[in-house]
């Protein structure tokens, strides 16, 4: 595509996703199935954007409002057109359902299929382009698999043009043999597709209208019918069976843990076993170790080192950060140079800023841990605010929750919790002060106190 021709006016795009997919064995829909971290109808639609369609249609039928809900959460709302098909009698039944969106349309439909994830934004551009080039009724993409098996296969006439589609379990014995499969992606110029769409029988192997017909009666009643055949098999693949869905998984995170190696310059000390969303970024000379997994948006900084058996979602981790093993942070943000585990928790909004340290079976639920303040053995510290140079003791509890609410508690700066210490919140520890082992706090503790017993009373002003 020359840079200088400016780009005709953008299309609508079809998604086809209302189907269950019978073969993944599953109560969920087929779309719904998530690879790196997101449905499967997340990555068509996440495709389809870069083309500027000027509406995306999605057919949804099976667990219509879960897959409505996956694609509002992706898609911009005005962009959004969903099309419901009552029935799930095949892929050109699907397509019909949205007759009265697409019909009166000048400008050609491109119509994606929800269960091929893979597929880049530029290879549908070829394919409008030679669609707008050649002035075609229908044109086609297809590619040669070396095991075409579940695939429709692409029939050539004699001269190589396109001559009809037939689906595996229609094919004969010599057809099954043809490696040029259909891919599953048309343009198509709307009125042609809706009158040929018309004339779609279900008397077929699986008593389904299908798409695949379209092409064929075009052929057949004078129009031209193209085929772009795509090299990169890979990117064309389907899902349709859960082993299909594992190898995705597989290969998405080979490449997202390569990239990261070759352009970031991240050491894994065995890449085949970390699990890291393709969303993800990470600073440079950081170290992870076997069996860690990143999910989501998170984002790490430069020079951390990630031991065995942690999980990180959605989560942010400063510059220099040490994060011991099996530990799992989800929402949650690590200021730089902290130390986080072994077998610590953070979750809902923790932040432990710099300097700080966590360390074994430590559980921060929306709580701040100040910085260069320590929790290192044992505590759960639930809807805290703890200031910096603090040291929390080992055992110690915020008792957060009456039954009925969750309370608050605030520990301010330089003070020094004793080991099995119970605050029961509301309550607030002032600056300075001291409490000794086994105290229970029921009420606000002065700045710089020492409070000790079961409820601690104020034993004596330490300045
Ligand atoms: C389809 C093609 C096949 C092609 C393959 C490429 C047909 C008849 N066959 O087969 O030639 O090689 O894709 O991957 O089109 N769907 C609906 N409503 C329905 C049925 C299906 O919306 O009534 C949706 C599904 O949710 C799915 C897509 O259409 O996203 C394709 O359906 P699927 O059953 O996976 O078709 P394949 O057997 O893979
Ligand atoms: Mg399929």
């Amino acid at each position: 595509m020359q840079q200088s021709t400016p780009h005709p006016p953008t299309p609508d795009i079809l998604i086809l996703a209302a189907g269950l997919g019978t073969r993944m064995k599953s109560a969920k829909a087929k779309v719904l199935h998530e690879l790196d971290g997101r449905p499967l109808i997340e990555h068509v639609c996440r495709i389809a954007l870069p083309l500027q369609p000027r509406m995306v249609h999605v057919v949804v039928g099976y667990q219509a409002d879960e897959v409505e809900n996956a694609i509002r959460s992706c898609v911009p709302p005005e962009l959004v057109s969903i099309v419901n098909q009552a029935q799930q009698r095949g892929t050109g039944d699907a397509v019909m359902a949205a007759r009265d969106r697409l019909q009166q349309n000048t400008s050609p439909v491109l119509v994606l299929t929800g269960d091929v994830p893979l597929i880049r934004a530029e290879t549908l551009r070829a394919l409008l382009d030679q669609h707008r080039s050649t002035g075609a009724a229908c044109s086609l993409i297809s590619t040669r698999l070396e095991n075409p098996t579940g695939y429709g296969r692409v029939i050539r006439d004699s001269a190589g043009g396109f001559s009809k589609i037939v689906e595996q379990k229609d094919a004969s014995e010599q057809e099954r043999e043809i490696k040029e499969i259909n891919a599953g992606f048309y343009c198509f110029d709307p009125p042609k597709l809706f009158q040929a769409l018309e004339q779609v029988q279900p008397t077929n192997a699986q008593g389904e209208y299908y798409l695949t017909d379209v092409p064929g009666i075009l052929l057949a009643s004078g129009e031209r019918v193209e085929i772009y055949l795509h090299k990169d098999a890979r990117e064309l693949s389907g899902i349709n069976t859960r082993a299909e869905l594992s190898e995705f998984e597989n290969l998405l995170r080979r490449r997202t843990v390569r990239r990261l190696m070759t352009e970031v310059g991240v050491t894994f000390i065995d890449p085949s076993s970390a699990y890291i969303s393709s969303d993800a970024q990470f600073g440079r000379d950081c170290v992870v170790h076997p069996d860690v997994t990143v999910e989501g948006p998170s984002v790490i900084g430069e020079n951390c080192v990630i031991r065995s058996g942690t999980r990180i979602a959605n989560s942010r981790i400063g510059d220099n950060v040490v994060i011991k093993d099996h530990c799992v942070i989800v929402d949650s943000h690590v200021d730089a140079s902290c130390s986080i585990g072994p077998f610590a928790h953070l979750r809902m909004n923790a932040h432990v800023k710099e300097g700080g340290a966590v360390g074994n079976f430590v559980e921060m639920k929306k709580s701040t841990l100040g910085r260069r303040s320590k929790s290192m053995h044992l505590t759960y510290l639930g809807d805290a605010t703890v200031g910096d140079n603090t040291n929390i003791g080992a055992g110690t509890v915020t008792c957060n929750y009456d039954g009925r609410q969750k309370h608050p508690t605030v520990i301010e700066d330089d003070v020094r919790i004793g080991s099995d210490t119970m605050l029961v919140a509301p309550v607030t520890v002032g600056k300075g002060s001291v409490t000794g082992a086994g105290s229970v706090v029921t009420k606000d503790v002065p700045p710089d106190s020492l409070v000790a017993g079961v409820p601690a009373v104020v034993k004596k002003k330490l300045k």
